[in-house]
C-alpha cells in the first residue's frame, strides 16, 4: 500500500509537471511568433492606385503586397497575362512597362503610377493582329496556348531590343519564356519573319 501511494503521488507530480510545461510552451511559441510578427510582416494596408493599363486608366484601391500580375488579372480581369511559376522562372506573365518586358510576378503594382502598362490584350490594333500574333499562327508558335502571351510579349520585345541577327541570338533573348509544349522552332520562325 506504501509503495503504491507513493508511486502515485510520485506519478501525479510528474504528471502536472508534464502538463504544465505542455501548457507553457505553445503559449511562449505564440507569443514569440507574434513579437515577430509584429515587427517583421508587412502589415496588410490598402492604398488608392492609379494605373494605365492598354491606354486605359484604373482607379483603383489596393494591397500595397498586390503584384501587378494579381492586378491584372484578379483586380482588372485581364486575364491574358498568365501566372505559370510565380516566382520569376517561366516568363509566362510577361508584359510590357514603358515599352520594355518585365516579369509582372516580380513587379508590385504601387511601383506603376505614371508607367505605361501594355499587356497581351493590348497589342492588337483594334481587330487587326499585332505582325508578331499573325506570325504566331501562321509558323505554328504555339500548341496549348498557355505560355503563347508571354511569348509574344517577350518576341515583340526582343525584336525592338535588335536581338533578332541569328537563331542563336533569338534563342538567348527568348531563353527566360518557357515552353512546356516546345513550341520553340515556331516561335523562332515567328520573330525572324517580325525581324526581317
Ligand atoms: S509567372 Fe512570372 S515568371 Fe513565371
Ligand atoms: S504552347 Fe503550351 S506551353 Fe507553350
Amino acid at each position: 500500500m506504501k509503495t503504491n501511494h507513493s508511486y502515485s503521488r510520485r506519478f501525479f507530480i510528474k504528471s502536472s509537471s508534464a502538463f504544465a510545461a505542455l501548457a507553457f510552451i505553445p503559449l511562449t511559441v505564440r507569443s514569440f511568433f507574434n513579437e515577430v510578427k509584429e515587427k517583421y510582416f508587412v502589415k496588410k494596408q490598402k492604398i488608392p492606385l492609379l494605373v494605365s493599363i492598354n491606354k486605359k486608366e484604373y482607379q483603383l484601391q489596393v494591397d500595397t503586397r498586390t503584384t501587378l500580375l494579381d492586378l491584372l488579372r484578379e483586380n482588372i480581369g485581364l486575364t491574358g497575362t498568365k501566372k505559370g511559376c510565380d516566382h520569376g522562372q517561366c516568363g509566362a506573365c510577361t508584359v510590357h512597362i514603358d515599352g520594355d518586358r518585365n516579369l509582372s510576378c516580380l513587379t508590385l503594382a504601387v511601383m506603376l503610377p505614371g508607367r505605361e502598362i501594355t499587356t497581351i490584350e493590348g497589342l492588337a490594333d483594334g481587330d487587326k493582329l499585332h505582325p508578331m500574333q499573325e506570325a504566331f499562327i501562321e509558323n505554328d508558335g504555339f500548341q496549348c496556348g498557355y505560355c503563347t502571351p508571354g511569348q509574344i510579349m517577350s518576341a515583340v520585345a526582343c525584336v525592338k531590343e535588335g536581338h533578332t541577327g541569328s537563331v542563336g541570338e533569338i534563342k538567348e533573348y527568348m531563353s527566360g519564356n518557357l515552353c512546356r509544349c516546345a513550341a520553340y522552332n515556331g516561335i523562332t520562325k515567328s520573330i525572324q519573319q517580325v525581324a526581317t
